[in-house]
């Protein structure tokens, strides 16, 4: 079991490049499914989670080799045998789900396991479903798999809207059966997520005819048949929005590039107003600097163009030695404050509820040991780190490799104290 040492207190300075999409290329994987020619997919990091969608895939009849120079995941067609998403490789990550529609519709046949929860909440996927029952599947739930079939997909009209608002990966697996449904569909209370926009724009390059992706109301007319594409994923947005905030963490001098700005717009605009200075330097740099206290502010999650939900810790982090008290209000994933409980060990003074967290300013964190309990909490507890005096260890590392290319080192070489050790 790995885990990361930082001492504290020492400034990020110089620049760091921003991969491609976690968010984007795991669907874009399993769209992938939805052709016999080869996908190439461009500026794809080396994640974990990346690693588990390449072998549910390949589990279902396509190979996959990536280039660890070009940065490049190429994914060709072998055989379409297996219809079957096995609970071992799915109850690893929750993506996985997406298997389902393309499955359903380029081989009308799916067994997928059911994904389980995770720490952040229950992750249903009862919209899922919903809207692949809509294009005529017949979906039943037997010993803990999804056994789904269709003759046929054809087109309809969904509402995909939850308690909880939109859901992005519902989006994206209704948008991809109906890709090669009969008719036209239509999604209303889509989600309008860039990851959504980038996978609709990645299917239209494989010839799906999808409008009105990036609203809430998304038209996709069925086609034949889709072909092989090469294309270019969308920068990460939430961890361009994680190295933002751990260089005003650290009062650092940092340029980030490959940044998508209209993707962080509402992230700057919170971030300027408690007190970091960023300046966009061209069309895709940001130039980020934070000089003097920070001041607390209130933020809600809520799905784009609201405040990410996965921005959240690391939000919840920075602002633990802002001055003044901050209401977090998580509408997307109400139990997601795992790391709030790890910021107390170092200091941080929080009172939580469902849904809400009030974190009261401290003047500084001090470096404990503490556990990560998910991607996002991982990230978090490593701003924490960098603000705290003496030295901060994070155990379960593998949590930040699932969205974080070596994250210690790219900090490092920016000039935070940080390594990993066994
Ligand atoms: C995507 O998950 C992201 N994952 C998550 O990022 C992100 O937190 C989430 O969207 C919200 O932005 C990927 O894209 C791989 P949702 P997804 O369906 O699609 C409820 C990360 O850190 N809901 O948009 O699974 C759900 O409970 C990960 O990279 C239903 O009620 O999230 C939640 O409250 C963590 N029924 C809300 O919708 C459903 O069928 C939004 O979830 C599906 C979801």
């Amino acid at each position: 079991m790995q885990k990361i040492v930082i001492q504290g207190q020492n400034k990020l300075t110089g620049s760091a490049k921003i991969n491609g999409s976690k968010n984007s290329i795991l669907p874009m994987i399993a769209a992938s499914l939805l052709t016999s020619d080869e996908v190439v997919l461009e500026d794809v990091p080396q994640l974990r989670d990346i690693v588990t969608m390449t072998r549910i895939v390949e589990d279902l009849g396509l190979s996959t080799t990536y280039d660890k120079d070009t940065r490049e995941l190429k994914i060709k067609f072998e055989n379409e045998e297996n219809v079957t998403a096995q609970y071992d490789l799915v109850k690893q990550m929750r993506a996985s789900i997406c298997v389902l529609g393309p499955l359903l519709a380029k081989r009308g046949r799916a067994v997928v396991s059911l994904p389980g929860g995770c720490v952040i909440g229950p992750r249903p996927i009862d919209l899922h479903l919903l809207g692949l029952k809509a294009l005529g599947a017949d979906i039943r739930i037997q010993h803990g798999y999804i056994q789904a079939r269709a003759k046929g997909l054809r087109s309809g009209t969904i509402h995909l809207l939850g308690t909880f608002g939109s859901s992005v990966l519902a989006t994206g697996n209704v948008m991809m059966a109906a890709c090669l449904a009969q008719g036209q569909t239509i999604i209303r209370s889509a989600a309008c997520e860039p990851e959504v926009v980038d996978l609709a724009n990645f299917l239209n390059t494989m010839g799906a005819r999808i409008e009105g992706h990036g609203s809430s109301e998304i038209t996709i007319t069925g086609v034949k048949e889709l072909h092989g594409t090469r294309y270019r994923v969308i920068p990460d947005r939430i961890e361009a929005g994680t190295f933002l905030m751990a260089a005003v963490a650290s009062e650092g001098d940092v340029v980030l590039k490959n940044v998508k700005i209209e993707h962080l717009g509402l992230l700057i605009d919170r971030l300027k107003t408690v007190g970091a200075r960023i300046d966009v330097t061209k069309k895709n740099e940001i130039h980020v600097t934070r000089s003097g206290s920070l001041k607390s502010i209130d933020f809600t999650t809520l799905p784009y163009p609201g405040f990410p939900t996965d921005l959240q810790a690391q939000f919840m982090a920075l602002l633990s030695t802002a001055e003044g008290s901050s209401v977090i209000t998580e509408k997307v994933y109400p139990d997601r404050f795992m790391h709030a409980s790890e910021l107390m060990r170092m200091g941080a003074d929080i009172t939580m509820e469902t849904g809400m967290a009030v974190v009261r300013g401290v003047e500084y964190l001090s470096g404990a040991n503490v556990m990560a309990s998910d991607l996002r909490a991982s990230a978090a507890l490593i701003i924490a780190g960098l603000m705290a005096r003496g030295k901060t260890e994070i155990d379960r590392v593998y949590h930040i490799d699932r969205g974080y290319e070596t994250i210690d080192r790219r900090l490092a070489a920016m000039g935070a104290l940080i390594t990993r050790e066994d």
